[in-house]
């Protein structure tokens, strides 16, 4: 791990400077103080942030580490809370860490906040995050903390779709070759890679749709890698809309690098 000391750094540095009290929203967060032609605040977001980071490693989490000036989780955050839509953020935090949050999480609008445990999965922790969302909820993001870097515009379009009744999923087409493989490396074909894209997150639902989903994957102990996949499993509409570079998935130590860089480049 080359950044070992940094990262140390980062963790004892990121709670102190980071803290602040309850109270001190900033302005711009602040649900009251939003512009003239504010929408109904009906969109729920859950937040996953409760996986351990076995790739990445080292002692801090990965989504509790700095990228971009701040802690990654904190980014997207304040992103959703920029949004006069957003009526609650849902925070899903590892056990250990839900009595006892990181305080710079709460550099944010506090009363649009919650924090949810974590489960054993992915596909819990999103079950555990959605069972947290008020009654106003209509629409539901779900999000991994892994992608600090998602534009509000991004957004938009996620949104767009599941007010259409339809799941949502930013995502960007694949433009390699696609080549599968055996054990040896021997290329057993090359996949038609034309109707392929690489499923990112917010990815958007209506709340009913998306319980029904996660009640059913419960119920059949069925697990994914996004949410998507169990709306799909229900015959249920799913499209994409255009992702972005820069809302890449922080998977392992190399990504940090390469997320820094992607933070400097204009949508
Ligand atoms: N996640 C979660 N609960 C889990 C597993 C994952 O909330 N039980 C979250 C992660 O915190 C992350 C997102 O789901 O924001 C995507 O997961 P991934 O990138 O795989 O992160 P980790 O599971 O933490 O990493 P690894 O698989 O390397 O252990
Ligand atoms: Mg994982």
């Amino acid at each position: 791990m080359n950044d070992e000391h940094a990262h140390d750094d980062h963790r004892d540095g990121g709670r102190a400077p980071g803290h602040l009290p309850r109270d001190a929203t900033p302005p711009e967060l602040r649900h009251d103080a939003s512009e003239s032609g504010a929408a109904i605040a009906d969109v729920g977001v859950v937040i996953v942030a409760a996986g351990s980071g076995n790739r990445v490693g080292g002692k801090e989490l990965k989504q509790f580490r700095w990228v971009g000036g701040k802690p990654m989780l904190l980014h997207s955050v304040q992103m959703f809370q920029q949004r006069r839509d957003v009526a609650m953020v849902v925070c899903v935090l590892p056990k250990a860490f839900v009595g006892d949050p990181p305080p710079w999480l709460f550099q944010c609008d506090t009363d649009r906040l919650l924090i949810s445990v974590g489960g054993r999965e992915r596909t819990e922790s999103v079950a555990n995050g959605l069972e947290d969302l008020p009654d106003e909820v209509n629409i539901v993001l779900v999000h991994d903390a892994a992608r600090p870097f998602v534009s509000s515009a991004m957004v938009d379009r996620v949104i767009a779709e599941a007010r259409g009744g339809r799941g949502a999923v930013a995502a960007l087409p694949v433009v390699d070759t696609l080549k599968e493989v055996d054990d040896d490396g021997r290329v057993v074909r090359t996949i038609e890679r034309t109707r392929l894209w690489r499923a990112q997150t917010p990815q958007g639902f209506p709340r009913d749709l998306i319980e029904q989903a996660h009640a059913q994957a419960r119920a059949e102990r069925v697990v994914a890698t996004d949410d998507a996949a169990l709306f799909e499993r229900l015959g249920l509409p799913v499209v994409v809309v255009r992702g972005s570079e820069r809302a890449m998935k922080i998977t392992d130590e190399d990504d940090f690098a390469r997320a820094e860089a992607l933070f400097t480049v204009p949508e």
